[in-house]
């Protein structure tokens, strides 16, 4: 290991500090001696129409069984809009920035208040009631979060699919949680580029009829105007709807556990799964670390450029800014359009003081000079944040030197879809950074490090990251398959949960994230099933086989790097593997672009059959000095073909 820099908590950045490091030792050993009475304090940041008696109820073993507050009720939306209105109705809650620079809209909580209530009453007048599933399909604009509030509101259970999907996957999304209603726009607007959301819905409906789901209402609002397809009856505007309620909707109340929303996410194998979250713990969690890893404070004005697709979006777009009544951007765009100074020039076109990023996004600015960054001011940063997948140091030092002026922490924040909000982070004032790494658990988050067997491994390590006890953000179930839940997450290691990460911890017991264990890949921040890559490619008819792996990408993190077996008779071609790149985005969606086709007649497999993935990873990394043990191939000759036409020769 080369010699780590570690950046000490300045002055500045304790002094208005929430938590200093005395209050982070003290609070963090009280919350996992006594989750109940840790908790049962911290849930009292939300409002509740009953409050709860019981708090904690969890099992990790046998059936799994996760209950945060289990007897309160409550509502979200109620606790993100109504309770800000006598103190905050006129302060904004939404600044929305267009993709084109000149497009910006500021919105208050009093008109989020109006927009959600109506959007909610449209929902209501159309059937959607308690439980219904709701699919949201939509570019980055206000409505979107008012879709997601609105069902909250009636305690339906939302489903948001990244606009960037195709209809093939929003299809899978809809068909497997049964979703009867989706809410979508004409277009979306990205890098000044027109998306078809409402044609690729068209489809989807389609497809997912077929499937035997039949969509009943399409809720559409209007972004671009550009020209769509209509379906009478089964389609409505969102602004001919609106002008038909009223703007005021009581919030259902909700039991605790009620479901909140479902978020397909990529896993090992399979489809994606529909990971729920459920209404109190949730929001508890979200508002609790929205507040202490960023430090936030009244007044400040926050900045986190994911998508609501993601559950970053959720989590740190909407829900956790929102409950704790703040002011939370939400950024239509790319980070390179029109220039590639655009997202300093959004921070100090809106006073910015909280920015919370990707390093896929962090690399491909830093690859285009600094001097973009350095002609804007950045005066008003107070924190730096990053998500997704681990950040190199470079891009780390980058970030905080250039970004920042070196005088700005930078939260460096591990977590999944699954695990709702943030386990391991600094916090700004009690923390002091190393780059690269994400530091020490959050209050109530007990990581355990085991290797292979499950053998707990003390001290500094190296291993497979659990989690040895719940937390009220926590997944709940799959949704409709509460056995592949346990399955996925509590039979590796029994009695825990584990992350799928591999992840190292230092001699101060910081965390150092490596990446993936298993078979999902990250491709710029965006998280990716091998096997859904593979099972996309096979359903091509001149493909046989496929494998998907993935490889270090100096801009991505992980590029996406397939070997695929034609059928028998056909030939590879430049053209073939074109048809098959595109082929894979039609079926999952641009994210998914294969960076490397290579052509293989077979693949390494062993005698029972099983895909050596290991020699191919390496083969993939260029790296096939170091291929191990083949001798347990069935076939060791197709290696020898398969590292003379690898696409990655250096
Ligand atoms: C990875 C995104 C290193 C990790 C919130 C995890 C990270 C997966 C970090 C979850 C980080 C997320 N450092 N790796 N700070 N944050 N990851 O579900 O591999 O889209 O398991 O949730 O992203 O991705 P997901």
């Amino acid at each position: 290991m080369s010699e780590v820099h570690v950046h000490r908590v300045q002055p500045a950045w304790k002094k208005n500090a929430l938590i200093d490091n005395d209050t982070y030792l003290k609070w963090y050993a009280e919350s996992v001696k006594n989750p109940d009475k840790f908790w049962g304090k911290h849930g009292k940041r939300i409002d509740w129409f009953k409050p709860y008696s019981k708090v904690e109820n969890t099992s990790f073993d046998g059936k799994v069984s996760i209950k945060w507050f289990e007897d309160g009720e409550t509502n979200v939306s109620w606790n993100c809009i109504d309770r800000h209105l006598k103190k905050r109705g006129d302060q904004t809650a939404i600044i929305w920035e267009g993709d084109n620079p000149y497009d910006d809209r500021k919105v208050t909580y009093n008109e989020l208040y109006a927009h959600v209530c109506r959007f909610a009453n449209v929902l209501k007048k159309h059937g959607v009631k308690k439980g219904d599933r709701v699919t949201i399909y939509m570019p980055m604009i206000p409505e979107a979060a008012y879709a997601m509030l609105a069902c909250t509101r009636l305690g339906a259970i939302h489903s948001v699919v990244f606009g960037g999907f195709s209809p093939d996957a929003l299809a899978g999304r809809i068909d497997d949680c049964k979703s009867t209603f989706v809410i979508t726009a004409d277009e979306g607007l990205r890098g000044g580029k027109h998306v078809p959301l409402k044609e690729n819905t068209d489809k989807a409906i389609e497809i997912a009829a077929k499937a035997g789901t039949k969509v009943e209402k399409v809720l559409v609002v209007r972004r671009t105007g550009g020209k769509i397809n209509w379906v009478a009856g089964r389609d409505l505007w969102h602004h001919d709807e609106i002008a038909t309620v009223k703007a005021d909707c009581k919030p259902e109340k909700m039991k605790a556990e009620d479901p909140l929303f479902i978020l397909y996410t990529s896993g090992s194998t399979g489809k994606p799964k529909g990971v729920l979250h459920t209404t109190a713990g949730y929001l508890v969690y979200v508002s609790m670390t929205h507040q202490y890893v960023f430090d936030y404070h009244d007044g400040d004005i926050y900045w986190c450029t994911a998508d609501v697709g993601w559950v970053t979006g959720h989590s740190y777009i909407v829900y956790g800014p929102l409950a704790n009544g703040a002011t939370t951007l939400m950024f239509e765009g790319v980070p390179n359009y029109p220039s590639q100074s655009r997202f300093w020039e959004v921070i100090d076109k809106h006073k910015v003081n909280i920015f919370y990023t990707a390093p896929t996004a962090l690399r491909a600015l830093m690859g285009s000079g600094d001097a973009h960054v350095t002609k804007t001011s950045r005066k008003s940063l107070r924190v730096l944040g990053s998500v997704g997948e681990p950040i190199n140091p470079e891009a780390w030092e980058w970030y905080f030197n250039v970004v920042g002026n070196g005088k700005v922490p930078i939260v460096d924040t591990w977590w999944q879809t699954e695990t709702g909000g943030i386990l391991i982070t600094p916090l700004p004032g009690a923390t002091n950074l190393k780059a690269g790494s994400a530091t020490r658990p959050f209050f109530g988050v007990k990581p355990q490090l085991v290797d292979g067997d499950g053998k707990v491994l003390e001290g500094a390590a190296d291993g497979n990251l659990c989690i040895t006890d719940s937390w009220p953000g926590q997944m709940r179930t799959v949704y409709g398959d509460h056995d592949r839940f346990v399955q996925t997450y509590f039979s590796t290691y029994k009695g825990k949960y584990f992350t799928g990460d591999g992840c190292r911890r230092d001699e101060d017991g910081y965390y150092w994230i490596t990446g993936r264990v298993d078979d999902v890949i990250n491709v710029s921040g965006h998280r990716m099933g091998t096997a859904e890559v593979e099972s996309a490619l096979v359903s091509h008819d001149k493909v046989s086989e496929a494998a998907v792996v993935g490889y270090p990408h100096d801009i991505k993190g992980q590029g996406i790097y397939c070997y695929v077996t034609l059928m028998a008779g056909e030939a590879s071609s430049e053209a073939l593997r074109k048809e098959l790149v595109d082929h894979v985005r039609k079926e999952i969606g641009a994210i998914a672009t294969p960076d490397k086709i290579q052509f293989a007649p077979g693949l390494p497999k062993t005698r029972s059959g099983k895909i050596m993935r290991r020699i191919l990873r390496k083969i993939a990394e260029d790296d096939f000095g170091a291929l191990g043990d083949t001798s347990t191939l069935a076939d060791p000759a197709v290696v020898d073909d398969l590292v003379a036409n690898r696409q990655n020769k250096k």
